[in-house]
């Protein structure tokens, strides 16, 4: 499959995932403005793809001239919780005063180690679960999609699904809908029937229920921040599963690129939560499905102590807090 996020003849281009699965679009970002509206909108998203995003802004903004520094700002900005937006701005910016051309190759630099390093990080993380999960083949539990659409390729929690695969070792992956944007219904599922990976759709209410029925072998799941103690920001509802898994003896991995870590934060209560428009909840494919006026509760993500986290693993292989890299 082709790049999640790419440069071509200046301008970002991306697989814009608001289509998918219905259809298969690029998307031409070729402002700031456009490429702040398709991260807000999650036309790309996922916290390494949103690092090669913000990486790939501060080179179009230097590219287009004006405040490089004022758009490198708002790009960092647009999104509050992954990490990895704003370590991508810092990273091209930290080369601004060697001209747009250096910004570009700096930002391209990203794009190519992210591949490798969601690549190394997954192969480390299948090495943990095969050694973690004595059942053959396999049956693994995603949520939200922490794939190759999540990454600029390959993908870091599903990325483990396809090194099991290539070996013939998984016998389905459960995959939690993840309400309410359906990331793992629309994305995961997606990316998992192009891959023949079987995989079953649930709700994810139906992810204790799945445990309990002894259905899981292993839940896998991607970061959007990991604090310095190890606590882990993903996508809301990775919380309730590491209970969960906790309660029925299920291994929880968390597999990130090392840049996920961010060790300026001593714990999970640092880590700044995106609350997302309240239409997400109330609206249905633009249909009401609450009364008129209901207030929502959206937060975009929760924070799952270390202590529920069997194994954070990034290319560097085993992560355990204190490791500063
Ligand atoms: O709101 P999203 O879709 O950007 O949330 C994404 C997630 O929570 C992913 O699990 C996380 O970014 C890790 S992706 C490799």
């Amino acid at each position: 499959m082709r790049r999640t996020i790419d440069w071509a003849d200046g301008a970002i281009v991306i697989i814009d995932q608001t289509a998918l699965p219905a259809e298969f679009r690029l998307l031409e970002l070729r402002t700031v403005d456009e490429l702040v509206d398709a991260v807000k909108r999650l036309a790309v998203r996922g916290a390494p793809a949103l690092g090669a995003a913000g990486a790939l802004g501060v080179a179009l903004a230097a590219r287009m001239g004006g405040d490089v520094r004022a758009d490198a700002e708002v790009i960092a900005h647009a999104r509050p919780t992954a990490v990895n937006l704003a370590w991508g701005v810092e990273r091209a910016l930290a080369k601004l005063d060697e001209g747009a051309d250096a910004v570009l190759a700096e930002a391209l630099a990203v794009l190519t180690e992210d591949e490798e390093l969601n690549k190394t990080a997954s192969r480390h993380a299948a090495d943990v679960v095969l050694a973690e999960c004595p059942r053959r083949p396999l049956r693994l539990l995603s949520h939200c999609n922490a794939g190759q659409l999540a990454t600029v390729g390959w993908g870091s929690a599903l990325g483990v699904v396809w090194h099991l695969h290539e070996r013939g070792l998984v016998e389905e992956v459960l995959v939690d809908e993840t309400r309410p944007l359906l990331q793992g219904a629309r994305l995961t599922a997606w990316e998992l029937a192009q891959a023949n990976v079987p995989y079953r759709v649930q709700p994810d209410s139906a992810a204790a229920a799945a445990m309990a029925r002894g259905m899981v072998d292993c839940v896998l799941v991607g970061a959007d921040r990991i604090a310095a103690n190890g606590d882990v920001a993903n996508k809301i509802g990775t919380y309730g599963l590491a209970i969960a898994a906790r309660h029925h003896g299920v291994p929880f991995v968390v597999v990130a690129p090392s840049s996920t870590v961010d060790t300026k934060l001593a714990d999970g209560a640092g880590i700044a939560i995106e609350e997302r428009d309240a239409r997400e909840l109330t609206e249905y494919a633009g249909v009401p499905v609450t009364p008129p006026g209901a207030h929502a509760f959206n937060p975009a993500f929760d924070v799952t102590p270390y202590d529920l986290v069997t194994a954070v693993v990034t290319e560097q292989g085993r992560w355990t807090p204190g490791e500063n890299r």
